[in-house]
């Protein structure tokens, strides 16, 4: 090897890479799909992983709470709900940091599938806990978790409609252009549901079954939707939201 070539490799070698050089839990924002990278791998670029680990702290936390007592129609109301929670979250994730017009199209797909999966699971759990509530002759809607839940449930419905619509059917805005347009409102909507989420899952710790027998303790909860907080946030794109021109 010539001495200037192996000068020449030297030099490259001690050049870090754009991934040597990244933080280890990536930086905030500008997280972007690579041309040909699987799409699994946006569910924990950048900050992802810290969503990840928040999903599986609140999962663990309700499992473990709701099994740790006999299972009855009531159990299928938070653990159907976290299901949702992890589906709805996987799915915003997946989105976020498309790309190519090959990408934001199949990613579309896959979001609107993650999306229809929690709202089954949604439609369950509150088919359980109004027949549960039926059963045991309690009054409906009478807490400010079932109030933030109801709102929480309304919303994700209408917000689906309104994103299948325009994605599957944008003849029913008029054009492709103008069903485009309103794309902005759905992912402002979709992160204020986040928020609404968050708190149905607080208040959810503050009911009398939380705090008697289920022992669901709100710290626990606050830390898992914490981890969320940080890992999905960071991830938004202002020019999405159409805040920057892109
Ligand atoms: C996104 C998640 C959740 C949503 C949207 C949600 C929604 C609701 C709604 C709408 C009700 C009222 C049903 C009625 O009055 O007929 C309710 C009740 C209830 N939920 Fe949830 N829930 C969620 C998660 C959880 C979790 C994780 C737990 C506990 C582990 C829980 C525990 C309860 C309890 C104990 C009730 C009965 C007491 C009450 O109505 O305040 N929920 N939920």
């Amino acid at each position: 090897m010539s001495e200037t070539h192996a000068t020449q490799e030297n030099s490259q070698d001690a050049i870090p890479t754009l991934e040597e050089t990244a933080p280890l839990i990536g930086s905030p924002g500008a997280i972007r799909q690579h041309e040909d990278a699987p799409f699994w791998r946006n569910l924990f670029m950048g900050t992802g992983s810290l969503a990840q680990l928040g999903l599986l702290v609140l999962t663990a936390v309700i499992w473990t709470s709701v099994l740790s007592l006999k299972i009855t129609l009531f159990s299928l109301h938070p653990i159907l709900n976290s299901v949702a929670v992890v589906s709805l979250v996987e799915a915003v994730l997946l989105l976020q940091p498309t790309n190519t017009p090959y990408q934001k199209r199949t990613g579309a797909i896959i979001h609107s599938i993650l999306i229809v999966i929690s709202i089954v699971a949604f439609v369950g759990a509150l088919t359980a806990i109004v027949l549960n509530k039926i059963r045991i002759k309690h009054t409906h809607f009478d807490s400010p978790h079932s109030i933030l839940g109801l709102a929480t449930y309304i919303a994700v419905v209408i917000q689906a409609t309104v994103g299948l619509a325009q994605f599957y059917t944008p003849g029913v805005f008029g054009s492709i252009e103008r069903a485009k347009s309103i794309y902005k409102y759905h992912r402002i909507a979709g992160y204020i549901i986040h928020l609404l989420l968050f708190a149905t899952l607080l208040a959810a710790t503050k009911t009398d079954f939380a705090l008697g027998p289920l022992r669901l303790k709100t710290w626990k909860i606050a830390l898992g939707i914490f981890f969320i907080v940080v890992g999905v946030f960071p991830r938004v794109r202002k020019e999405k939201l159409g805040f920057k021109r892109q």
